[in-house]
């Protein structure tokens, strides 16, 4: 926390450069309140997890288990791969979940939207997403869900949100998020 700022880690469960859960990370970060400071950081590098890499952890490893205990926070948002989560978020939350009993991720307030190009709001990936947190012990934002569809249609040419009430959405979610944070984090 920063001046009465939090600090928030965005993991985007996409690879693509034209990825539109990117562009809502982005568009998020147009709209969110002034105690919310949300900051990608890059899943695209980690190797696979592979325990036996841990006696020499790959410095991609490092750094990104090094960038989440910064946070104060941790925002997901994920499209849907076959109705689960993509594999790129999966081995980074696995990452930082390790060594076992030093996961970065413990006790750290998180939220989780989904958005897909589909009609479904990716629930399916959002709540497998969702299981995992439990086990991290990450205490999740339950409400206002946020399952987001036709992801095509949802950004204007200049990356903002091309509806009013998505914005409207957004910003609730996001200023939830951040009560959230302020009720459930570690003083
Ligand atoms: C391997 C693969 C599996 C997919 N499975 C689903 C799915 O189960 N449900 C869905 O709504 N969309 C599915 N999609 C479509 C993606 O959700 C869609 O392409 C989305 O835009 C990807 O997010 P991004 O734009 O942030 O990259 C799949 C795409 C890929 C590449």
């Amino acid at each position: 926390m920063t001046n009465g700022v939090f600090d928030v880690a965005v993991l985007v469960g996409s690879l693509r450069k034209e990825s539109f859960n990117l562009k809502l990370a982005k568009a998020m970060q147009q709209v969110a309140p002034q105690n919310l400071k949300l900051e990608v950081v890059e899943i695209r590098e980690l190797p696979l997890y592979n325990e036996d890499l841990e006696a020499d952890a790959p410095a991609a490893w490092t750094a990104f288990r090094d960038a989440i205990r910064s946070k104060d926070a941790v925002l997901f948002l994920t499209p849907e791969y076959n109705r689960s989560v993509p594999g790129a978020l999966k081995n980074a939350i696995d990452v930082g979940s390790r060594p076992y009993g030093k996961s970065v991720f413990t006790k750290k307030p998180a939220a989780v939207a989904s958005l897909t190009g589909g009609a479904l709001g990716a629930f399916g990936a959002n709540h497998h997403l969702r299981q995992s947190l439990v086990f991290l012990d990450m205490p999740t934002l339950q409400m206002p869900e946020l399952y987001l569809g036709g992801a095509a249609k949802m950004f204007d040419a200049d990356g903002s949100f091309a509806q009013d009430s998505t914005k409207e959405l957004i910003v609730k979610f996001l200023t939830e998020f951040a009560s959230w944070i302020e009720t459930t984090r570690q003083k």
